[in-house]
């Protein structure tokens, strides 16, 4: 059964080797390809998988997704995936192996500083903690990362050269504009205006800037930022195809799509016309256009010789934003980014490639699993030596908490090994999650952004859905307790039959907040002061006024 052989680990690479020289399919033995993409912001039934199982013919038609739903069915659904209810903490978590909880919790900007704070005194991923492209290529993955970063880069620390990527092309930010590249609102640039933020390995990418009646659509010059990033992709794995395909290659692909602005190429728009609703129809528009250029980059991965020995994992980094202007649909699913709801924390996820056993194929892993899993299932079938991050430990902050999935989603063993998920809000763990699929809640949630499977603009289905401010501290007064795994919907209230659940995941959460990393950051500059503030003038005068790191350079 050499199908079953494959999730060995490191401590039995050897004996993989030799298996493999028993198994003529065994191509798969040793350190695959990674192959990571990370959409933004892709609601629970804006996968066609997903949509399929619950939403009416209509909705059917809105979602596209040929190429990840055949994925999927020949893969592995990953149907637990935790995640951040938010961007970043997501992707850190990601990157670094922790919960979210002990490494960012936050989206801010980069220009906030306290020099006087030794741990950080910045947002993002602290520099001191190790990520999984410094692992990988620890064991000789050669290692790139295409668009979307978000993890900090007001120090060079922060950047993706300094995190074990060989090579980065994206933007820093959380957000920009998909023809201009100008970093967005909500990430605000370092002079409190909206700069250029497009950046390839060590340098600003000048060479990209678009001319300035870029902006609106499609033109002669312009370039779409999705299409830049697929073209990088493509770029990469023809390259590494090129030059040795026994390197293995760790590449995180991390689209702009399907985060807002909603920006679809109009002929992409055209073909879901039949969507009066006009967020709704971008939407639609934008996952389909992303649906494409997975299928042409799996394409290539095929070509090139690359696919039997790819583990491919697709993933959100959060739920989708379901009110009037985000266009997605979590439906069955409560709330919507931002919220720890079902809608906002479980993913839309899954495996595919040559490197998933024949055995799994076509299977679904109800198993818990949080966001923070892949760092050491990737550490796993790429043969890292150890887990251990002693750079982090030698600054005082915490070790790395992923747990190895692969074991288990290689058939290995049946369980996961994950029995619990612990999910936050800004500051702190706010839900619990265990393996009976018990999830209580405490705190600030809402229903906002639920979406009906015949409303598919989302609205409030009920107003102050455990709506409990004052108690978001032991003993946790008024929680809320879901079968999540009964009632994904979360809409019954069972706390008042489960006295001793209740009471064990109160203590879960209850370690779970006093284990936090209490990050601290310096102020947020005021309008005001951006203008002339450090990362401001670094920002001009180096950086020809892209986005960039500062700190040292002021
Ligand atoms: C190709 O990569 C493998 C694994 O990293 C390495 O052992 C080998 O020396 C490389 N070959 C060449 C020609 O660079
Ligand atoms: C959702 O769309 C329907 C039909 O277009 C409209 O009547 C309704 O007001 C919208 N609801 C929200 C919350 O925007």
């Amino acid at each position: 059964m050499c199908g079953l052989q494959q999730p060995l680990g490191r401590r039995l690479l050897l004996l993989t080797v030799l298996l493999a020289q028993h198994c003529a399919d065994a191509t798969t033995s040793i350190q695959p390809h990674i192959v990571t993409i990370i959409l933004d912001d892709w609601g629970w039934a804006n996968w066609g998988y997903h949509d399929r199982l619950v939403n009416n013919q209509q909705l059917q038609k809105e979602v596209q997704t040929p190429v990840m739903d055949a994925l999927a069915q020949h893969g592995i659904v990953l149907d637990r995936l935790y995640v951040h209810n938010v961007c970043s903490p997501s992707r850190s978590a990601f990157v670094t192996g922790r919960n979210p909880r002990h490494v960012n919790l936050i989206n801010r900007p980069s220009d906030m500083y306290d020099p006087s704070l030794p741990l950080d005194g910045i947002w993002g991923v602290p520099a001191q903690m190790t990520g999984i492209a410094e692992k990988l290529k620890s064991a000789g993955y050669a290692t790139q990362h295409v668009g979307k970063w978000h993890l900090g880069y007001a120090s060079h620390h922060q950047m993706p050269s300094a995190r074990g990527y060989d090579r980065f092309f994206g933007y820093l930010g959380g957000g920009n504009d998909h023809w201009t590249y100008k970093i967005n609102k909500l990430s605000k640039g370092s002079c409190g205006r909206p700069s250029l933020d497009l950046w390839h390995n060590g340098a600003p990418a000048t060479d990209k800037v678009p001319h300035h009646t870029c902006g609106v659509a499609s033109q002669d010059g312009c370039w779409y930022e999705d299409a830049l990033f697929e073209q990088q992709v493509t770029g990469a794995i023809n390259d590494h195809a090129d030059l040795n395909t026994t390197q293995p290659l760790f590449l995180t692909w991390a689209p702009h799509a399907v985060h807002v602005p909603l920006q679809p190429i109009a002929a992409q728009e055209a073909k879901f016309d039949f969507i009066d609703f006009p967020s709704r129809r971008k939407y639609a528009a934008v996952v389909n256009d992303m649906d494409r250029r997975i299928g042409r980059v799996v394409s290539t991965l095929k070509r090139r010789g690359l696919w039997d020995t790819t583990l491919l994992v697709v993933m959100s980094d959060n739920g989708g934003p379901s009110l009037v202007d985000g266009g997605a649909n979590n439906y069955p699913l409560r709330g919507e980014k931002g919220f720890n709801s079902e809608g906002g924390v479980r993913s839309n996820a899954f495996m595919a490639g040559g490197f998933v056993p024949e055995a799994q194929r076509g299977s679904v892993a109800n198993g818990l699993m949080g966001i923070e899993d892949f760092y050491a299932t990737f550490c796993g079938v790429g043969g890292v030596v150890t887990l251990r991050d002693a750079k982090a430990a030698a600054a005082g902050l915490p070790p790395v908490d992923s747990l190895n999935m692969w074991p288990y989603l290689s058939g290995a063993v049946e369980m996961s090994p994950r029995d619990l998920v612990v999910v936050s809000d800004g500051h702190q763990p706010q839900a619990v999650i265990d393996r009976l699929g018990y999830k209580l809640i405490v705190g600030e949630t809402s229903s906002k952004g639920t979406t009906t499977s015949t409303l598919p603009n989302a609205s409030y289905v009920s107003p102050s859905f455990c709506f409990q401010r004052h108690d978001k501290h032991p003993p946790y007064a008024g929680a809320c307790l879901f079968n999540v795994f009964a009632d994904p919907s979360e809409s019954t209230n069972i706390a008042d039959a489960h006295p001793d659940v209740i009471q064990r995941l109160t203590k879960s959460l209850e370690e779970a907040q006093r284990d936090t990393l209490r990050r601290r950051y310096g102020p947020e500059p005021t309008a005001h002061q951006a203008l002339t503030s450090p990362a401001c003038r670094v920002s001009k005068r180096k950086w020809g006024g892209f986005e960039g790191p500062w700190i040292e350079f002021s």
